[in-house]
């Protein structure tokens, strides 16, 4: 496990991986752009840990600890000598490009550089720096405390010693990993999320099945926990009409071709939960 982890971001993403980390036992640089986004994520990362002590599952002690090993900043350089470095900014490239390209400076030759982007190609991200062979993917999910899943993503230059170390410090904060061994769009679980709620979209659109009947099928038919129309709904119809049309971008593959009912409920406004409608009403 990491001893040092600089984690940049301090979001819901950021803050979940400071957590987790601090808990296990790593100090922790947590940093953002402002003060507000540090306290939001310390504040996140307070109220986490009392529920998980008021569940019985840690300690006060212990929590207090971990909390006590998390160190938030706006300074990058804090980063400079972090054995490992996690970044969870904002989904945009060119943020995550100027951030690798300025850590790529300001860390040790040996420090691993991660992102968690959800659907980046890491290739992309590990060019702005001078260390391919050190940036990795390490994509959690949300809510990382909760969520025991990390999918960890080989870069184009990505080194065998590279996965290993993340792999380690993602085993080491209680995950289980999966590896992507080769960078396509939407790594593992994304294409599977799209290609699924792609092909639950065509159905409903063509009156096959109502939406209710497609996610009970697939609830009751495969175990899933839910459907995926309601899926969509909960992560957003825009944020998966925008992750199904990029991967259909760069795979030219058919079966990622989002259907035309997501794009006019996205012009619509009927993104989901967060719009109070999107497959399905929401109060
Ligand atoms: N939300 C999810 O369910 C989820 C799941 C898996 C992966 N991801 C990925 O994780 C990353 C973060 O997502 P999130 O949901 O935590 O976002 P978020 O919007 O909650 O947090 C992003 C944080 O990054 C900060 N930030 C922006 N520019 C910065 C900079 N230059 N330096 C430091 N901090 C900066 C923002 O102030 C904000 O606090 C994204 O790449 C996203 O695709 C998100």
């Amino acid at each position: 496990m990491a001893k040092k982890l600089a984690v940049i971001g301090a979001g819901l993403m950021g803050s979940g991986i400071a957590q987790v980390s601090a808990q296990a036992g790593s100090d922790v640089v947590l940093r953002d752009v402002t003060d507000a986004a540090l306290a939001r994520g310390k504040d996140a990362i307070e109220a986490s840990y009392a529920k998980f002590v008021s569940k019985g599952k840690l300690t006060a002690e212990g929590a207090e600890q971990a909390l006590a090993r998390i160190a938030t900043t706006t300074d990058l350089d804090a980063a400079a000598d972090a054995d490992i470095v996690v970044e969870a900014v904002f989904e945009k490239i060119e943020v995550k490009r100027e951030i690798f390209a300025t850590l790529d400076g300001l860390v040790r030759d040996e420090t691993i550089l991660a992102s968690n982007t959800s659907a980046i190609p890491i290739t992309k991200i590990a060019a702005a720096t001078s260390r391919p062979e050190r940036v990795v993917g390490t994509h959690f999910f949300s809510p990382v405390p909760l969520m025991a899943l990390c999918e960890l993503v080989r870069g184009y230059k990505t080194s065998d010693e590279t996965l290993a170390a993340a792999r380690e410090f993602a085993e080491g904060i209680g995950k289980t990993c999966v590896v992507v061994n080769r960078d396509v769009a939407g790594f593992v679980t994304t294409r599977l999320i799209s290609a699924l709620v792609v092909e639950a979209a065509k159905l409903y659109e063509s009156g096959v099945a109502s939406a209710e009947d497609i996610d009970i099928a697939c609830k009751l038919g495969f175990g899933h926990a839910m459907g995926p129309l309601a899926t969509a709904d909960l992560t957003g119809v825009d944020i998966l009409l925008h992750a199904t049309d990029n991967i259909y971008t760069e795979s030219q593959d058919e079966k990622f071709a989002p259907p035309e009912i997501m794009r006019r409920m996205v012009e619509a406004g009927d993104i989901g939960r967060k719009s109070g409608r999107g497959f399905y009403p929401h109060d």
